[in-house]
């Protein structure tokens, strides 16, 4: 292609559809916590959580991406073949090598002239993949095609870990181009320093968390990145644009905390924190409780949630976590689309169509 035949260089970007898929099987704390003998208060009221997403041996990983994928192309309804880019954030590697992009083409037959990859940063690799896009499509480099941006993730501790209630497994597609659903702005709000607070070492199979620590990381992240935001400006001002405001969900108490945190540093009293977590952010965690923590593919599920019905040009701010640590803010504004919110489809089915496990079926899921 000659560069005076190139397409224009679009002036905005962002997501055009969204894809979402939740495993087979779920099984509510409460039923955890008899068999760890705690008191489910602990984790219904203490952590927040309501239920964790299961996985089966047949049903992993490699499915959750897959279906996610091919329901977003199918309601993205554009030709496969102008999909230039996969890019697949996850913490749940099939390989040390492989990309787990390359299981997902495998199985949509999506091949040819296509950048497919995989990005890690723990639970922020999903929204590298997806600022990459957006960087991609806004360079001009993508000559006018689309790309695949998953998260996807199964979260599992080791039996017994304080980490365990907070499992869960999902994943989010979403097909990057014309703004329709979203326009995700090109300016975002970045914060990182190196720490150990969660990780997982080389071949063992569960991570290793310290989990005072990681909450500390993940709520200065979330203090820094809100203040580059409101830039000195008026916090009421700048949050109270946004109809909602989303979070990467650990589990639900975490982020009411970093709330707490970021409230408190624009100087608000606990009344107005508690106002703007209920207005702001709670009512875009319903889906997460559902599902657990679903690592790369958890702040998205919650973006997910806030876009449906969301009139055109309202806007989302959206707060990215990865444990080492790397974090990022976001701003969208809702699309022509959103209104619609055709992708709530996907959690009715998933949520209507699974199976809820007792304690001797999850022992056997876990043996
Ligand atoms: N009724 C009501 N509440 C109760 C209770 C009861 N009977 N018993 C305890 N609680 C409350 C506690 O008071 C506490 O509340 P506050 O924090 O508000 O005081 C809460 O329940 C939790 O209790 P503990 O602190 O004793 O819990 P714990 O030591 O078992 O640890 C945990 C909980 C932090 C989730 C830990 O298990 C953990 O390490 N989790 C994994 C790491 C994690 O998710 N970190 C988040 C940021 S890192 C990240 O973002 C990466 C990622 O996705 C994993």
């Amino acid at each position: 292609m000659s560069a005076n035949s190139r397409p224009p260089i679009p002036r905005d970007a962002g997501i055009a559809s969204i894809g979402l898929n939740f495993p087979p099987l779920a099984m509510p704390v409460e039923e955890l916590a008899r068999l760890r003998g705690q008191d489910p208060a602990k984790y219904t009221v203490g952590l927040g959580c309501q239920e964790m997403a299961l996985c089966t041996p047949e049903y992993g990983v490699v499915e959750l991406a897959v279906e996610a994928a091919r329901r977003a192309l199918e309601r993205w309804g554009g030709d496969p073949a102008d999909v230039g880019m996969i890019a697949v954030g996850t913490e749940t590697a099939m390989d040390m090598s492989r990309p787990l992009s390359a299981w997902v083409a495998e199985r949509l037959d999506l091949r040819g002239a296509v950048r497919s990859y995989e990005v890690k940063h723990a639970c922020y690799g999903g929204t590298l993949a997806l600022r990459q896009a957006v960087e991609w499509k806004l360079s001009g480099a993508s000559q006018g095609r689309a790309a695949l941006v998953l998260a996807a993730d199964v979260a599992l501790y080791a039996e017994g870990d304080p980490g365990e209630p907070t499992q869960g497994a999902g994943a989010v597609a979403m097909v990057v181009d014309e703004p329709s659903i979203a326009r995700v702005d090109p300016v975002s709000y970045p914060w990182s320093e190196p720490a150990f607070d969660f990780w997982r070492p080389v071949g063992e199979a569960y991570p290793r968390v310290d989990g005072a620590f990681s909450l500390d990381c993940y709520k200065r992240a979330a203090e820094n990145c809100f203040k580059a935001l409101v830039n000195g400006g008026s916090a009421e001002e700048v949050l109270e644009r946004a109809a909602a405001v989303c979070f990467h969900v650990p589990f639900p108490k975490m982020v009411k905390k970093a709330v707490v945190q970021v409230g408190r540093s624009f100087g608000w009293d606990e009344e107005r924190i508690d106002r703007f977590f209920a207005d702001k952010v709670e009512p875009s965690m319903q889906w997460n409780r559902r599902c657990g923590n679903a690592y790369t593919a958890s702040l998205w599920i919650s973006v997910a949630e806030a876009l449906r019905g969301l009139p055109r040009d309202e806007r989302v701010l959206a707060f990215s976590y990865g444990s080492g640590f790397g974090a990022e803010l976001l701003l969208l504004e809702a699309g022509p689309e959103a209104a619609a919110g055709a992708w709530a489809s996907d959690v009715e089915t998933d949520l209507a169509a699974r199976h809820r496990v007792d304690a001797a079926r999850y022992g056997s899921l876990r043996s």
